[in-house]
């Protein structure tokens, strides 16, 4: 019997090991997918941690006591009706340290037994460098390779499939496994590359465009590809300027007029709420950020 669950064990390690990258700050969500959809139970576990659960769903509810305390109120599955095997778990407000290998497991119909079905090694890195733009505008990622031997440069999002946003090569941009949604919008600063320059200018940008690139080159003739610099792109849907001791205005409206509470983030921060809103008065609780004591709140009439 023994070899038999070791064999077992071992075919449900191998199965299907995905990678997802993000940067601090994002909620991001970690796919699994059941063929079974009669589910009893649903835990997401990190197997270095103790306790090792991150969600334990079962019978309709989320058992809080068991889990990692690290995970309280962080986790969440994009679907407690599990629609159609749908296991897939959201992490929010990632860490750095959220970096590690999950795993998905489910318990089905006829047995006592929760079975790993899905293995995802998360990666959260803290980007070198963060750039901001608008929508429609045109944006330069920076990049120098140190070695000005360069033989060919790669930008890629590690979240897309294919990654692939530039390949540049022997003198020419190549297009074949480049990722659709930035064929024609990207070109290097300078083909040249004089003194290792491999910054990118990405036209047009639009909301989709916002997530991590990796600047990646290959020089030595038999040095393997590396990752030079991590930029994070980020589009918001407006960037308002100020001045240090001036106070700011940022622009929200709902198209609804029934609204019952108004939540202000910022998730780079710990606590993230900076406003809460709600039932007529403003929060002041522990759990809002400190920041809010500069933040006012006013309605137009
Ligand atoms: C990550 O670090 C925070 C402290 O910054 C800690 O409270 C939390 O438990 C850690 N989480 C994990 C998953 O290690
Ligand atoms: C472009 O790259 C692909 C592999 O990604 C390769 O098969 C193809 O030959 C390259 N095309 C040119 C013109 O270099
Ligand atoms: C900022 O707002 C506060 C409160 O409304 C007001 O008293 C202050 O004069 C304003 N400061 C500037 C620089 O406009």
């Amino acid at each position: 019997m023994a070899p038999l669950i070791l064999l077992l064990f071992l075919l449900s390690e191998a199965a299907s090991d995905l990678i997802v990258e993000t940067v601090p700050g994002h909620d991001v969500i970690l796919p699994c997918q059941a063929d079974d959809s009669s589910i009893k139970a649903v835990k997401w576990s990190r197997p270095d941690l103790k306790p090792d659960i991150v969600l334990l769903y079962r019978d309709g509810h989320l058992n809080k006591y068991d889990q990692n305390p690290s995970f309280k109120d962080r986790v969440e599955l994009v679907d407690r009706d599990l629609k159609d095997g749908d296991v897939s778990l959201i992490l929010k407000n990632v860490k750095s340290n959220y970096t590690g290998i999950y795993k998905c497991g489910v318990k089905t119909g006829d047995t006592d037994l929760i079975r790993v079905i899905r293995t995802v090694r998360l990666q959260v890195t803290e980007p070198d460098l963060t750039v901001v733009t608008v929508p429609g505008d045109d944006v330069i990622l920076p990049c120098r390779a140190d070695d000005s031997s360069i033989r060919a440069v790669e930008w890629t999002r590690p979240d897309l499939k294919p990654d692939i946003v530039l390949y540049y090569r022997a003198g020419r941009l190549n297009t074949t496994d480049q990722h659709p949604s930035y064929k024609g919008r990207v070109e290097l600063v300078d083909r040249d590359l004089k003194d290792g320059d491999v910054s990118s200018i990405l036209k047009n940008v639009n909301k989709h465009d916002a997530g991590t690139y990796n600047c990646r080159v290959i020089t030595g003739d038999t040095d393997p590809i590396r990752i030079i610099r991590t930029i994070y792109l980020q589009v918001p849907d407006l960037v308002v300027e100020t001045v240090p001791g001036d106070n700011a205005t940022l622009p929200c409206q709902a198209d609804d007029s029934s609204i019952r509470a108004v939540e202000w983030t910022r998730p780079d921060l710990e606590p993230d709420i900076v406003l809460l809103y709600s039932d007529g008065h403003l929060e002041t609780d522990t759990s809002i950020h400190p920041l809010r004591t500069g933040w006012s709140w006013w309605t137009e009439i």
